[in-house]
């Protein structure tokens, strides 16, 4: 082969991979969003919906948790792995050793969706024995639905915030398999826990900022350590920690 034939071919190799590379990325997105059943659509139209009405308080929070986990545990979690392409974003993933990855998906751009999304959402994924540490949160509301795997889930009502410490109350320690949901809200179950059982374990989370406007909290995580002192009535009195520390003890 000549000086110059060469370089074409390589010239016309290098061409038809970027080329298949190119169409490769186009089909896939087609693919995706031709997975995409019209149920799921109208599901993730009414998730939508409901948390643009509890942001707008035109819902109560503690009613959006109920719908919220009613409409959660209504879908097949395939339809929603299909909803956030998970094939693609946990394809190559690392399982972090401590707590859990948080992978950010993106909806298909197809016709009926909302373009904007008026929650926050991400795929938390976990080996066995980690967690989503004990925390609560401020002027938000979140849910999750187990895409996959096996949790002990535990979440504890947030009764009085002191300096160094937050009284607690356990209302939720279970089992939470596939398709089922949990939510949590500055009125009701505010602290979560969630410890991957199975070898692997992922969950779809939702959240829902500035549901109690007018108080100006920032929506971080609050974390504690909800095995603290028992006091009278089922309180525990759980000592505020920050992410080092939760991750250590729970992680
Ligand atoms: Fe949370």
């Amino acid at each position: 082969m000549s000086q110059f034939s060469r370089r074409e071919f390589t010239q016309s190799t290098l061409g038809s991979l970027l080329g298949y590379s190119l169409l490769e990325t186009i089909f896939r997105a087609d693919a995706f969003a031709d997975e995409v059943k019209p149920a799921a659509i109208e599901w993730l139209k009414q998730v939508n919906s409901l948390a643009a009405d509890v942001q707008g308080q035109k819902l109560k929070q503690v009613d959006w948790q109920k719908q919220i986990e009613a409409l959660f545990q209504k879908i097949d979690p395939a339809d929603v792995m299909r909803l956030i392409d998970f094939d693609a974003i946990t394809k190559d993933l690392k399982i972090v050793d401590n707590g859990a990855n948080s992978l950010r998906p993106k909806f298909p751009k197809v016709e009926g969706l909302p373009t904007e999304y008026v929650f926050g959402r991400q795929v938390f994924a976990l080996k066995k024995g980690r967690s989503v540490v004990p925390h609560g949160h401020n002027n938000m509301a979140t849910s999750f639905l187990i895409l996959k795997g096996d949790f002990q889930g535990r979440l504890y009502d947030r009764i009085k915030d002191e300096d160094s410490h937050i009284l607690i109350k356990p209302t939720i320690d279970r089992t939470f398999h596939t398709g089922e949901a949990s939510s949590i809200s500055d009125h009701k179950d505010n602290i979560h826990w969630f410890q991957a059982t199975s070898e692997t374990a992922f969950i779809f989370n939702i959240h829902v900022l500035n549901v109690s406007p007018g108080k100006g909290e920032s929506t971080g995580r609050v974390y504690l350590d909800p095995k603290g002192e028992k006091l009278t009535d089922g309180l525990i009195r759980a000592k505020r920690l920050d992410h080092k520390q939760a991750h250590d003890i729970y992680g």
